[in-house]
């Protein structure tokens, strides 16, 4: 019968029979799959697996360090992090197109973890975290296009790689149960499903710096509220994005003129089709103050009340 374990059990000896002692070479995202998959192999090959992480810059408050935290340190995988902030914000200065943004974001991506690649030697196997629905979906070639622009973890076509890829026969939930019995801890584990383009995404427009520090910080405040609500379960995915708004406001007996912040919050089944979460008005009221006060630059918060369809879960 079909258990975690016994699956565990079968797919490090499949692991461990297929790569012998030669290497992996798995990118790591942080997200629920990459994360799955680089422990797995860890369990069955230990140090011949290395892990690629890319630090676009456009990631979440302290993501960067939480993913070092809980490979590099608790798993004790080999993993080299790569800091590409500048490459990436180089590239993306002054573009507003959201898909030449996602273009741009995801040729970078493949460059960057090219460049690291090919300094290291004898990597014969690269390890990649596809699923089951993954594999279903590329069926038709609408939803390849979808998943083309999605996928900002795609690999260039000339590298020289095996595929490793023992996730494509589950589904998320088994992939989520497999990674609780690794030892993955739930924070990600139970993560919200976050772009690959990350926070460039949700800085309408041209990005800047300041821009993204902003809905990075509120972000973080956001997340940590709906936490603190024992919401984080129930609402699919929830984020802050700031459009390219400025609005009048006063301070004290002064008049702002500053950025507006807008709060997307959903429900949903699998991304397709969203409603908008019916979140405690108290906790908004919280997240609201809280924006204003401790996040610079914003004097006015607004919460997104569309579904999707006709609105799509993210802003660009
Ligand atoms: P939309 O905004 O199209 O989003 O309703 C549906 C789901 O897909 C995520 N999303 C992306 N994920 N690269 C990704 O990896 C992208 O370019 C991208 N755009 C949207 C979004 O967060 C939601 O979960």
């Amino acid at each position: 019968n079909w258990t975690i374990e016994n699956f565990i059990e079968m797919e490090v000896e499949k692991i461990q029979e297929i790569v012998g002692d030669r290497n992996v070479l798995c990118a790591l995202s942080g997200g629920v799959d990459s994360s799955v998959v680089a422990a797995l192999i860890h369990k069955a090959i230990g140090d011949q697996l290395t892990c690629i992480f890319v630090d676009h810059g456009l990631l979440r408050k302290n993501e960067a360090d939480d993913v070092m935290k809980v490979f590099a340190d608790d798993f004790h995988m080999n993993i080299i992090k790569v800091d590409a902030k500048d490459r990436f914000l180089s590239k993306l200065e002054g573009v507003d197109d959201p898909e030449k943004k996602r273009k741009i974001i995801g040729n970078e991506f493949i460059y960057v973890f090219d460049d690291e690649a090919t300094k290291l030697k004898d990597m014969d196997f690269l390890a990649q975290g596809t699923l089951y629905t993954d594999i279903i979906e590329s069926g038709t070639e609408t939803a390849q296009t979808i998943k083309s622009h999605h996928n900002v973890g795609g690999l260039p076509e000339n590298m020289q790689f095996e595929l490793i890829e023992p996730l494509n026969t589950l589904f998320k939930d088994e992939v989520r149960e497999l990674g609780s019995q690794l030892g993955i801890p739930d924070r990600i584990i139970w993560r919200q499903p976050f772009p690959g383009p990350g926070l460039a995404i949700r800085v309408l427009g041209a990005i800047t710096e300041e821009k993204l520090e902003i809905v990075r910080e509120s972000d973080a405040i956001l997340r940590e509220e709906i936490a603190k609500a024992g919401l984080d379960r129930d609402i699919w995915q929830y984020f802050t994005v700031l459009p390219n708004i400025r609005s009048v406001g006063v301070m004290g007996d002064a008049r702002t003129y500053d950025y507006t912040i807008g709060i997307r919050a959903v429900t949903s089944i699998d991304g397709m089709t969203s409603d908008w979460a019916r979140i405690p008005w108290d906790v908004l009221e919280k997240v609201s103050t809280r924006l204003v006060n401790d996040v610079q630059h914003i004097n006015r918060v607004v919460y997104d009340i569309t579904s999707k369809p006709p609105a799509t879960i993210e802003w660009e």
